[in-house]
């Protein structure tokens, strides 16, 4: 990690995403829940696709957390469903785009035929080279911690570098959330140590590239100074 880091110059960025607000966009509309959802697909393809203008290189998406068992039944099979949907019906456009798709999170609890879909969707976009989109599904920032930790002890070497390895992430360079809350919700807690962050009151069916530009605007305006002084 650099010790300061001007925003404006050429680093590829890691951008996340808390993409908050589907249920209360589609009560607003007078929806069911899953509408929300389904429109929330539409902001996360605008997304992908004008995230190579934005110099990112990695965009993590929180699209299912360990908590978000807790939902409804109802809810948890209508997002599961989509995001069967979503592995079928866009990975050819992430072939065709460039992009390269990776599931973070645990499997063991996904239906299977779910997992069977991540596995295809993975193999077939492992070329892309100009985007690296990870969904984070069934994802917990303290559980990949500890299993992250465990393997790096395992290997008789747990340091910094070492736990941050088997995470297998970049540092996260900027943090969106969407919707007007503004906490971290056990996503890429390790990563984010230095992350900026970006909260929108903007709900995540109504982001948009221009949402995208302006967070980036404003980000490439912070002075990043990784614990050192401001360079003179
Ligand atoms: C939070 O809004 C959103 C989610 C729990 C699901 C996110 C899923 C998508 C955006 C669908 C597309 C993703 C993929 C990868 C196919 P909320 O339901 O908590 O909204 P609320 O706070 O207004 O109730």
């Amino acid at each position: 990690m650099p010790s300061s880091l001007q925003c404006q110059d050429n680093h590829k960025l890691h951008v996340a995403i808390i993409m908050d607000g589907n249920g209360r966009w589609a009560a607003s509309r007078e929806l069911m829940r899953a509408a929300g959802h389904e429109a929330g697909i539409e902001a996360l393809r605008r997304v992908v696709r004008a995230a190579p203008d934005e110099n990112i290189s990695t965009l993590t998406v929180y699209a299912f957390s360990s908590d978000n068992w807790k939902r409804p039944e109802g809810e948890v099979a209508a997002l599961l469903d989509l995001f069967r949907r979503f592995l079928d019906t866009e990975t050819e456009d992430l072939v065709r785009d460039g992009v390269k798709l990776s599931i973070v999170g645990r499997r063991d609890r996904l239906p299977q035929d779910l997992v069977h879909e991540i596995e295809r969707a993975e193999a077939a976009t492992e070329w892309g080279d100009l985007l690296h989109l990870r969904v984070a599904l069934d994802y917990s920032a303290r559980d990949m911690i500890i299993e992250a930790a465990k393997k790096a002890a395992g290997a008789g070497d747990l340091t910094r570098e070492t736990l941050a390895a088997q995470l297998g992430a970049p540092e996260v360079d900027l943090l969106i959330r969407t919707s007007g809350e503004q906490r971290l919700s056990d996503f890429l807690l390790w990563e984010c140590a230095y992350a900026e962050f970006h909260f929108t009151t903007r709900l995540w069916p109504d982001f948009a590239e221009n949402d995208l530009k302006d967070a980036i605007a404003v980000f490439h305006h912070r002075q990043r100074r990784f614990g050192a002084l401001q360079a003179a």
